[in-house]
C-alpha cells in the first residue's frame, strides 16, 4: 500500500497529533503495548505520542545493547522522567555482541541486529508484559531507502512483505510513517517535548555499529564511542542536519612518543540536509577540525589518523554502514 506523505510545510501538527492518538487508542483497545526507545528524535516523539494516547498501558524499554552513545541509557531514563513517562533500561549488552561477533558485511550486521531486536528482545518483553503492539518510530525515509533497496531499514517489515505477527508474534503501529524527519521535529514540538530532544541530531537504529566499518566488537564500540563523545561536543550548535565519528577497519602507520605505531583512523561526517534524502559535506573551519583531530587523538590512544568526510550523499551516505 502506498504510503500518503505529509510534508513538514503542511502539516497541522494538532490534528496530526489528535488522529495518531485516535488511531492507537483504536487499534490497542483496553489491551497494552510496549515500545523501545533508543533516544533518537523517532523513538523519543512516538513515546511521547504513545503515552499521550495510552498512558500507563504503554510500557516504554530502552535496550541497552551496548552499541549507544556515552551516558545514554541514563540521560534517556532521566528526560523522560521529567516528563513524567518511566523508562525501563533493558540490559541486553551481550546480546547484541554475541549476535555480531565475526559479521563484517555491512547488510549482515544490520540484519543481526534486526533479529535480537525483534526475535529475541522485544519478543520477550512482548511475552513477559502480555501486550500485543510494538509501536515504533519508522519514518517515510525509512521505508523509500528500504524499498528502493538502498538500505536495510531494521524497523521496515510490512514494506518488504514481513509479517510482524508472523514473524515475531505481535503487531507493530507506525504512527509516524507518513512523516519525514522534519515533519517529525515539528510533532515532537506539538508534543512538548523539550528542545534538546525533537531537535536533537539524527542517530540510526543500529547505533555506534552503523559506524564502525567491519566486525562489531565491545572495544571498537569504546573507541567510537569516545569519538562520537567528543565530535558532538565541538559541533553541539552549529547549523548542520547531523554530525558524527566513524571507525575505519584499516589501519595506517602513525607516530606516539617518537615510535612508529600502526594504529586506527577515525573519520568525521558533518552533514547539511534537509531530510536525510540527499546531504552535503558542511564546510567546517579548518580551526574546528584541527581542535577535534586533537581532541581525539589525544583521548583514545589507539587513534593516530583523523580525516573529515567531503563527499556528497548521494555516493555517500550520512552513516558508515
Ligand atoms: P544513511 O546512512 O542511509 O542515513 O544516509 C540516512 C538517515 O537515516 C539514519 N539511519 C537510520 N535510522 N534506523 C534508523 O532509525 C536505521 O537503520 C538507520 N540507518 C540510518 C541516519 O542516521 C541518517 O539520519
Amino acid at each position: 500500500m502506498k504510503i500518503k506523505e505529509i510534508k513538514a510545510k503542511n502539516i497541522n501538527t494538532k490534528k496530526f497529533i489528535e488522529e495518531k492518538v485516535q488511531e492507537i487508542r483504536q487499534a490497542v483497545g483496553d489491551g497494552l503495548a510496549i515500545n523501545a526507545l533508543s533516544g533518537g528524535v523517532d523513538s523519543c516523539v512516538v513515546t511521547a505520542l504513545g503515552h499521550k494516547a495510552l498512558g500507563n498501558r504503554l510500557k516504554t524499554y530502552f535496550i541497552d545493547n551496548g552499541i549507544m552513545r556515552e551516558g545514554e541509557p541514563a540521560k534517556v531514563k532521566a528526560a523522560f522522567k521529567k516528563m513524567g513517562i518511566h523508562v525501563e533500561v533493558v540490559d541486553a549488552v551481550q546480546d547484541f555482541f554475541d549476535a555480531l561477533k565475526g559479521i563484517t558485511d555491512p547488510e549482515e550486521k544490520r540484519e543481526a541486529i534486526t533479529q535480537t531486536f525483534y526475535k529475541k528482545i522485544f519478543a520477550d518483553l512482548v511475552i513477559q508484559s502480555g501486550a500485543k503492539y510494538l509501536l515504533q518510530g519508522t519514518i517515510l525515509t525509512d521505508v523509500d531507502e528500504t524499498v528502493a533497496g538502498i538500505k536495510r531499514q531494521h524497523n521496515v517489515f510490512e514494506q518488504l512483505g514481513i509479517d510482524p505477527q508472523v514473524a515475531f508474534g505481535y503487531k507493530i503501529l507506525e504512527p509516524l510513517i507518513q512523516l519525514r524527519k522534519d515533519g517529525v521535529r515539528k510533532a515532537g514540538r506539538g508534543l512538548g517535548l523539550p528542545e534538546e530532544i525533537f531537535n536533537r541530531i539524527p542517530f540510526p537504529g543500529p547505533a555506534l555499529a552503523a559506524r564502525v566499518i567491519g566486525e562489531v566488537t565491545p572495544e571498537k564500540i569504546a573507541i567510537v564511542r569516545k569519538a562520537t563523545a567528543i565530535v558532538e561536543a565541538q559541533l553541539k550548535g552549529i547549523k548542520a542536519f547531523q554530525y558524527l565519528a566513524i571507525l575505519h577497519n584499516d589501519r595506517v602507520t602513525g607516530m606516539r612518543d617518537n615510535k612508529r605505531v600502526f594504529g586506527n583512523q577515525i573519520e568525521i561526517r558533518c552533514w547539511n540536509s534537509l531530510d536525510a534524502r540527499k546531504a552535503s559535506p558542511t564546510r567546517l573551519s579548518f580551526n574546528v577540525l584541527d581542535k577535534m583531530a586533537a581532541k581525539i587523538t589525544k583521548a583514545i590512544p589507539e587513534v593516530v589518523s583523523v580525516t573529515y568526510n567531503i563527499t556528497t550523499k548521494p555516493t555517500s551516505t550520512i552513516e558508515a554502514v
